[in-house]
């Protein structure tokens, strides 16, 4: 259905416009019930919950953050069997974004690339719809937080600030972005000396919502090893690795291609490399078993599988799901359940724990 549908349609609109169209079909899905029966057929078995920041989700698996902005789909995407869904990012204030177009297929790479630039509603229209949802649900729904495009870096962390004040009393965690590359300057607060002291006011005012940073996968290791020992020592309940990447390095998609669609993070398969290497190398280094959340080029469940046994708690995807579809969510489940069942694991806690043995 989802394949007549894409090839038939989707791929033929312009990327945004069928990402706006999808969500229309998914909220209409869950308003009418469908989602109901969608969940029945989609709630993950009990053999794949997994613990991580003092909470249960139901799967490791979840969505990563771009796909929910506004915090208006996040029931209908746990309809679809993901554990958690990330929204946002979400700015103090809402923010157009980049001009159009500001999204692109690589269907050959099976990756994307966006300069969506933040485009939200704001903080407080997001606060609404996360007031509204049902808190005994076991979807888990973390916000992840950005500055506005007209705040200048010195003023950072106070855009960061007024967001977390709003959102993180709704939140199940926060994920401060300061890996974006589509807004200027702003991966330059992932320097150890700015990022500190912006974490740490952060934190302060999210009170008792974990807090998590998400970092981009074009920074040294050094400066990867260096942040995660600091986010340890502040107590921030994780790191998300990787956001997209600004390099277009081992593309089969034609260059003058590539070059016409212009600036803007890749995202998708050609992630998955770095993706893999940076959760090795930040799993070698975690003394203090901070929980990692794995993000970047996952397709199938043997890919969560991967992260997992290399010591993420949480592994989470996006593009594929445009490639792959509502059923992605739903499949991987199933097989994930399948290999823990054959493995010599009775949790996924216990292979991910295996890791740091
Ligand atoms: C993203 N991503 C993203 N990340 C983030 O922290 N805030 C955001 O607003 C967005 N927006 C966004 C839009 C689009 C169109 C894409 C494709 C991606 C990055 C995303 O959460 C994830 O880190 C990367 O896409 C890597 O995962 P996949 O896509 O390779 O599974």
């Amino acid at each position: 259905m989802y394949r007549l549908l894409f090839d038939n349609v989707l791929t033929r609109m312009d990327p945004e416009k069928a990402h706006v169209l999808t969500v229309a079909l998914l909220r209409v899905a869950h308003a009418t019930g469908v989602g109901a029966v969608a969940r029945a057929s989609t709630r993950p078995d009990q053999l794949l919950e997994v613990e991580a920041f003092g909470q249960r989700f139901a799967t490791p698996f979840g969505i990563a953050a771009g796909l929910d902005k506004n915090a208006v789909m996040f029931e209908a995407l746990g309809d679809l069997g993901f554990g958690h869904v990330e929204v946002g990012t979400i700015t103090a204030d809402p923010q157009p974004g980049n001009p159009r177009p500001r999204l692109f297929r690589l269907p050959a790479d099976r990756a994307l690339i966006n300069r969506m630039g933040f485009n939200n509603k704001g903080a407080a229209a997001a606060a609404e719809r996360l007031r509204a949802r049902d808190r005994r649900s076991a979807l888990r729904v973390g916000v992840n937080i950005g500055k506005n495009k007209v705040v200048p870096l010195e003023e950072a962390p106070e855009s960061y600030q007024r967001a977390a004040r709003t959102l993180a009393p709704l939140a199940d965690y926060l994920a401060v972005n300061v890996s974006s590359p589509n807004t200027p300057g702003l991966r330059s607060l992932q320097h150890v000396e700015t990022l500190q002291p912006l974490l740490s006011g952060i934190r302060e005012v999210a009170g008792r919502t974990p807090v998590l940073v998400k970092i981009a996968p074009d920074m040294s290791d050094d400066e990867l090893v260096a942040i995660l020992a600091m986010a340890a020592e502040l107590g921030l309940a994780g790191i998300i690795v990787t956001n997209t990447t600004v390099s277009r390095e081992g593309l089969t998609t034609d260059p003058a291609t590539v070059e016409r669609m212009g600036a803007g993070g890749l995202s998708g398969r050609p992630l998955h490399d770095r993706s893999l290497e940076v959760l090795r190398l930040l799993a070698a280094h975690n003394e203090a078993r901070l929980p990692i959340v794995s993000v970047g080029g996952i397709r199938d469940a043997a890919d969560v599988w991967e992260r997992l046994e290399l010591g993420a708690t949480l592994v989470q995807g996006y593009s594929e799901f445009i490639y792959a579809g509502p059923g992605w969510a739903r499949q991987i489940n199933r097989q994930l359940k399948k290999r823990l069942q054959r493995s010599r694991f009775s949790s996924f806690a216990e292979l991910t724990a295996a890791a740091y043995r």
